[in-house]
C-alpha cells in the first residue's frame, strides 16, 4: 500500500488544467490566435491521471487528439468561453493549472457577416479579455494550489515573479514562448513564492512530472 501511494501522490486529487491558444472571432471566418499547441498543458493532463490524479482539461482548439486520460474534457474556444468553463468548475478542484496560451484582447465588435476588402486600411479595435488565471489566483479557496505559465522573451524570471505576485499564484512556470511554442521539448524556471527557482529541461511529459511533483510538496 505504501509503494502504491508513493508512487500515486496525486490519488485523491482533482486537477483543473488550462490548455491551448484561444481564437477571438473577428467575423464568421477569420480570427486572432497564436501559435500555442497545446502539448504542454495535454503532457500535465496525462502525468496528472498517472500520478492518480481525476483531471478536467479544459481545452482551446489544438490538432492534439482528444485525450482518454482525462476525467473531463471542456471544448473552447474564445478566451470568453474558457473563462466562463473555469468559473464553472474551479471550486471543486484542489490545483488549478492555467497553462493555455491565453488571448490577451480580442475584437471589440465581432462582424456579423464576413467582412469585404473594399478598404485600403482597416482598423480593428480590441478590448482586453478577462484573466483566468488572476481570477483563480485571487479568489482561491484555502488549501487550493494555484499554478501559472508565463510566455516571456526576454528577463524570463523576473517577468515570472511579478506575475507571481500580481496574479496571487503559488508557483509561476516561466518558458521562452520563442522556444516553448510548438515544440516537443521545453525549457522551464519554476517561479516559488518563497524558494529558491528551479531550472527543468527536457520532453514535455518530463517537465510536468517535475512540476506536479513540486505541487505535491505545496499541498
Ligand atoms: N492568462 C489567463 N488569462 C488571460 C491571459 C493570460 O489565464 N486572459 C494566464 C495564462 O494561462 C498563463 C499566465 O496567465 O498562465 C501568463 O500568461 P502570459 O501571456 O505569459 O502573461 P500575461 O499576464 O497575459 O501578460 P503579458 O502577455 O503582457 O506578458
Ligand atoms: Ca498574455
Amino acid at each position: 500500500i505504501r509503494i502504491l501511494t508513493e508512487e500515486k501522490p496525486l490519488l485523491g486529487k482533482k486537477v483543473l488544467i488550462t490548455a491551448g491558444p484561444t481564437r477571438e472571432a473577428i467575423d464568421p471566418v477569420r480570427y486572432i490566435s497564436n501559435h500555442s499547441s497545446g502539448k504542454m498543458g495535454y503532457a500535465i493532463a496525462k502525468i496528472a491521471k498517472r500520478l492518480g490524479a481525476q483531471v478536467c482539461l479544459v481545452s482551446g482548439p489544438t490538432c492534439l487528439q482528444i485525450p482518454y486520460y482525462t476525467d473531463s474534457y471542456v471544448s473552447v474556444e474564445s478566451a470568453k468561453e474558457m473563462f466562463e468553463a473555469v468559473l464553472e468548475k474551479y471550486k471543486e478542484y484542489d490545483i488549478l493549472i492555467m497553462c493555455a496560451a491565453v488571448a490577451d484582447y480580442s475584437p471589440t465588435q465581432s462582424a456579423q457577416e464576413k467582412i469585404k476588402k473594399t478598404q485600403d486600411k482597416l482598423i480593428l479595435e480590441l478590448s482586453k479579455n478577462p484573466d483566468i488565471l488572476e481570477f483563480v489566483g485571487k479568489n482561491k479557496l484555502p488549501g487550493q494550489v494555484v499554478v501559472g505559465f508565463a510566455a516571456e522573451t526576454q528577463n524570463i524570471v523576473e517577468n515570472a515573479y511579478e506575475k507571481l505576485m500580481k496574479k496571487n499564484a503559488d508557483v509561476i512556470v516561466a518558458n521562452d514562448a520563442r522556444k516553448a511554442m510548438g515544440s516537443d521539448e521545453n525549457q522551464v524556471y519554476l517561479v516559488f513564492r518563497d524558494k529558491p527557482t528551479i531550472m527543468v529541461e527536457g520532453k514535455k511529459e518530463e517537465v510536468a512530472k517535475e512540476l506536479l511533483k513540486r505541487v505535491c510538496e505545496l499541498l
